[in-house]
């Protein structure tokens, strides 16, 4: 098996996602970390970098001296996950294109739709891939849901429920802590706060699962606590180029929701539901029949969950398993396999979720008119 030389930047100790990442990437041993950029101490990140087995020499103190270093060498990087903040990813990303590394991205790609199509015509001309990593998509259930919407088995779809509404961010008393102010400040955030942190992430699984794009939407932000500038709760209403109507509701204040991401496809001839807390299971009514919990592992399931499924059923399968399937898509598709670059969270997904964040600030601010994406 080839192991692809693989570099981080972003991810530093303590960080929100770092982990997940690492241990994705390397969970099938196809990526090894071999150079990394991993906080913004550079003395910090470079020990850190040290400490997971990155050699002296690629434990960068920064992405630039990163940039530099990997250029020089015979055996760069094959692949970089940019994992920062995210009004740092248009740069970043840009300038390990232009070098000729392939890339994934955090979401949101960018803070502008300008700068997300700059990245794929980038991407197309240097001929590299570029992923986003909408990492929810690696989620065995989640693939067996657009697997039942592709063959029918579901009938035309009629309506999208996508949520992703926590309650973390309730306590008004929590409203000048740093590490939540930031998300709520336009100079930082930009346009959105929560519907660009959460909200696409569930509306671009129901844009995954329908295969469908979002074509229009009207949009209400609420910030529920006076002082945030951003919006703390949004709820979005979607028409999809399918002509399928995706009903999205994001919140931070939702006390009593912990991560809160659920997809619910209701078709003619019948419906699924799946949400991230219990992520093995999808539930499936079939029109006047009762409802059936498909468990991941078990028999009769699509050919995209039984490649997605590492143990055997009734092992709990998680979050950082998930990363670590689109990890795999990365591999095989960098191998030439078309029905892994099938799979795989794209740049498309990631403008289009860009413009659907600058849609819904639009329409917010114009009291709910419907505005094209
Ligand atoms: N896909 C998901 O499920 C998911 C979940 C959480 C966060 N995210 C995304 O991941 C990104 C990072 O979020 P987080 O919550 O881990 O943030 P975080 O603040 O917890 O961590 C950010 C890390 O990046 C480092 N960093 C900052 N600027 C840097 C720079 N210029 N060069 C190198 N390192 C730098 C910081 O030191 C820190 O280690 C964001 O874009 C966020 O939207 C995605």
């Amino acid at each position: 098996m080839k192991v692809r030389s693989w570099g981080l930047v972003g991810g530093g100790k303590g960080s929100q996602i770092g982990g997940a990442h690492r241990i994705g990437a390397t969970m099938d041993g196809a990526f090894s970390l071999r150079a990394g950029a991993l906080d913004i101490d550079p003395k910090a990140g470079a020990a850190y970098a040290r400490s997971l087995g990155v050699d002296k020499d690629r434990a960068y103190g920064s992405w630039q001296e990163m940039l530099e270093g990997e250029r020089g060498r015979k055996d760069p990087i094959e692949l970089v996950t940019v994992a920062t903040p995210n009004n740092t990813h248009y740069e970043i990303v840009k300038a390990f294109l232009e070098a000729g590394i392939h890339v994934l991205c955090e979401k949101p790609l960018t803070m502008t739709v300008k700068e997300a199509l700059a990245l794929e015509k980038l991407a197309t001309r240097k001929q590299r891939m570029l992923a986003v990593n909408f990492g929810y998509t690696g989620y065995p259930m989640v693939r067996e849901a657009r697997a039942m919407v592709s063959s029918g088995k579901l009938g035309a779809i009629r309506l999208v429920v996508a949520e992703f509404a926590h309650g973390h961010h309730s306590d008004a008393a929590d409203a000048d802590n740093p590490r939540v102010r930031w998300r709520y400040d336009p100079q930082q955030a930009g346009v959105s706060s929560v519907l660009a942190d959460c909200g696409i992430h569930a509306l671009q699984m129901a844009e995954w699962v329908l295969g469908q794009r979002c074509e229009s939407l009207s949009a209400h932000f609420l910030s529920t606590i006076e002082s945030r500038e951003l919006e703390d709760d949004a709820s979005v209403q979607v028409l999809m180029d399918g002509g399928t109507t995706c009903r999205l509701w994001s919140s931070a204040v939702a006390i009593g929701h912990q991560h809160g991401l659920t997809l619910q496809v209701f078709g003619e001839k019948g419906g699924v539901a799946w949400a991230q807390e219990h992520p093995n299971q999808l539930l499936y009514t079939a029109l006047n029949k009762p409802t059936q919990v498909l468990e991941r592992g078990s028999a009769g399931l699509s050919k995209d969950t039984v490649d997605s499924t590492r143990i055997a059923v009734g092992h709990p399968e998680g979050m950082v398993s998930a990363f670590a399937n689109v990890y795999r898509d990365l591999d095989l598709a960098l191998g030439g396999n078309k029905r892994a670059a099938a799979r795989l969270p794209t740049v498309s997904d990631g403008i289009s979720m860009v413009k659907a964040v600058h849609a819904a600030a639009k329409s917010a601010k114009a009291d709910g008119r419907r505005v094209k994406l």
